[in-house]
């Protein structure tokens, strides 16, 4: 294959139809940079969707996933193995609470699907989560889902899951009760355009949810794994959730989800409860091990709030630029017209890579290893772009 078109071509006779055909066909990264099948460099601002941690091919991550493929690619769960429990170990201790226990997984709805099947075993059977979140594409996790386009043609879904307003907590309190099984909810609504809940609405919902004894858990899946410039990204609240659910960033790039859960709660699967042939597979959790410690001794996380700084004001300056809306390197640039989309495109034209959650915000979710220089072009060419817009 020599061409983006010929990609099209090959992606249209040979995959299904629910992405879309993408433009360009990347065959290789370094860092936050990206090059596409004819040579064309890009800057990753979108980062997998928030997904490669430490961009591409970072080194520590090559070599961890060779390592451990040279030694032991797989292994069913009748058997532990020492990355799985390590990688347990440290998740465990990342949350700060002793009894933490991790299921592992593969993707972000499948972290979600344990936290639900979970969740029925307190007795209880009704859901409380929020209009505009997004859990997940599988049957369950797109019941937990709410946003209708995405439910609308699969229905019947799953049922006695109450839909609230996010941010709201009327709406929270009313619907809270001691019926309720669990409470899920995104700390940053990714999906939905990087919305931001109030500062104290995590906190009043574990409060609600600790009177009621409903299990509250926090789809960390985007806003995890220090994007936000926390582990989790919940931390400043000062709360303590029953469960969190992981993927994305966690594998530093490769296929892994995990679903923490604390307390009471950790002890709730019993042999036979739940499982997943490839969750916790060696080379994922080496991969996520090597993320980890890379992301600790390089000191990233702390970095990412002067980024988010730098991207929040140098953004903000662009007369089409609405506000900036975000933490960490999790932002939405929220427009003044409905030009998002055109925006992306051109923004890509321009070799840099992001996307558009609505006609009206623009994500940028870059690798936290991205450089600053990398920060300086990004917003030279977001300028470049917004001045086209602004005539
Ligand atoms: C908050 C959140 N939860 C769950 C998911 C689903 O993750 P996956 O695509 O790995 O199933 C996503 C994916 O975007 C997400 O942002």
């Amino acid at each position: 294959m020599v061409n983006n078109l010929e990609a099209q071509d090959s992606w249209t006779s040979g995959l299904q139809n629910n992405y879309g055909t993408p433009s360009i066909s990347l065959t290789n990264g370094t860092g936050a940079s990206v090059w596409d099948v004819e040579g064309n460099q890009y800057l990753d601002f979108l980062g997998g969707i928030a997904t490669n941690i430490l961009g591409h091919a970072h080194p520590k991550i090559v070599a961890a996933i060779s390592e451990q493929a040279s030694k032991l690619g797989h292994v069913s769960n009748l058997y532990s193995h020492p990355r799985a429990l390590e990688l347990a170990q440290k998740l465990n201790s990342l949350t700060g609470q002793k009894s933490a226990r991790t299921f592992f997984c593969n993707s972000g709805a499948e972290a979600n699907e344990a936290a639900f099947k979970l969740s029925r075993l307190t007795g209880r059977t009704k859901i409380v989560s929020t209009i505009g979140s997004f859990h997940g594409r599988t049957m369950g996790a797109l019941s937990l889902t709410g946003q209708s386009a995405k439910q609308e043609p699969f229905k019947p879904l799953l049922k006695k899951i109450k839909f609230i307003p996010y941010n709201d907590l009327v709406a929270a309190k009313r619907a809270i009760n001691k019926r309720v099984a669990m409470v899920i909810v995104e700390p940053i609504q990714g999906e939905n355009g990087v919305v931001v809940p109030d500062f104290g609405y995590l906190r009043a919902l574990r409060d609600l949810t600790s009177k009621h004894g409903v299990l509250l858990a926090l789809d960390c899946v985007q806003t995890g794994m220090g994007r936000t410039g926390e582990w989790f990204g919940y931390e400043k609240e000062g709360i303590v959730p029953d469960i969190i659910t992981l993927a994305k960033g966690l594998g530093g790039g490769l296929p892994l989800g995990a679903m923490i859960a604390i307390g009471d709660y950790a002890t709730y699967f019993e042999p036979g409860s739940h499982g997943s042939t490839f969750g916790g597979n060696p080379i994922a959790c080496a991969s996520a091990l090597a993320a980890i410690s890379v992301l600790e001794e390089d000191g990233l996380l702390a970095r990412n709030a002067a980024l988010e700084l730098t991207l929040k004001l140098e953004l903000s300056k662009s007369a089409i630029v609405e506000s900036v809306r975000g933490s960490g390197l999790l932002l939405g640039i929220v427009l003044k017209n409905p030009v998002a989309k055109q925006f992306v495109s051109q923004l890509q034209t321009g070799g840099v890579l992001a996307n558009a959650t609505s006609d009206s915000v623009i994500r940028i979710a870059p690798p936290l290893v991205v450089t600053d220089q990398q920060i300086t072009d990004f917003i030279k060419t977001f300028r470049e772009v917004a001045i086209t817009h602004e005539r």
